[in-house]
């Protein structure tokens, strides 16, 4: 199979199981979503190529921030929301694996991560606010931040600002409106994208379907 291999701390369980199964003769090629995974399936020696040499992938295995309705997610958490969204975009199926905690009735609690060029920071986070507002948001848009107090900076070379909703009643409309803003790049609302959910509880897997 060629795969697309998710990011963060679930998705990289996910990681180290196929490295097992690659080594016991498993045979598959996988696009990695960030270079922290990409670190991690070069050392376990999963085959890797990427989205010009293979431009069609047959399954996406991810994590998420938040499952809401018709398995909508929030994602982006890690910082590597576009990459993500390529990647599960050129899938034939996207699925994800995460605890009960992430699922949500509805979308908006975990801040929503929008990737931003630097070039005019200042202007996007004015047109930003604005959305903000007109989404009934409680308002805050945060500049994330490293440890050590610098810009988080993405794989893309890109800024992340993170957006408190509290909730998010329109996501296709909120979605359409980020887009609109010409120093956005990505947000991390993915929509119509997942096909499937694999949740883990206290009492096992359960399967949640589009
Ligand atoms: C990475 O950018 C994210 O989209 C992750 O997939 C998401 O944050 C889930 O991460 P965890 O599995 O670490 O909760």
């Amino acid at each position: 199979m060629r795969l697309g291999l998710g990011t963060g701390s679930t998705a990289r369980h996910f990681v180290d199981l196929l490295g097992a199964r690659v080594a016991e003769g498993l045979q598959v090629l996988c696009v990695p979503t960030s270079e922290a995974t990409a670190a991690q399936a070069r050392s376990l020696a999963i085959p890797l190529t990427d989205l010009d040499a293979t431009p069609q992938l047959d399954l996406t295995v991810d994590g998420a921030d938040e499952i809401g309705p018709r398995l909508s997610l929030i994602k982006g958490g890690g910082g590597a929301l576009l990459r993500e969204k390529i990647v599960a975009d050129a899938s034939e199926r996207m699925i994800v694996i995460a605890d009960q905690s992430k699922l949500v009735p509805r979308l908006g609690h975990f801040p929503l991560p929008i990737e931003v060029n630097i070039f005019g920071l200042g202007a996007t986070r004015r047109r930003l606010e604005a959305v903000l507002a007109e989404n009934a948001a409680e308002g805050r848009l945060e500049q994330r931040l490293r440890s050590d107090g610098t810009p988080f900076v993405t794989d893309g070379g890109h800024y992340i600002l993170d957006a408190l909703f509290g909730r998010i009643s329109e996501p296709e409309a909120l979605s359409a409106a980020l887009l609109e803003i010409p120093g956005v790049v990505q947000h991390g609302l993915f929509l119509d994208l997942c096909r499937r959910a694999y949740v883990a509880g206290p009492d096992g897997v359960s399967i949640v379907d589009a």
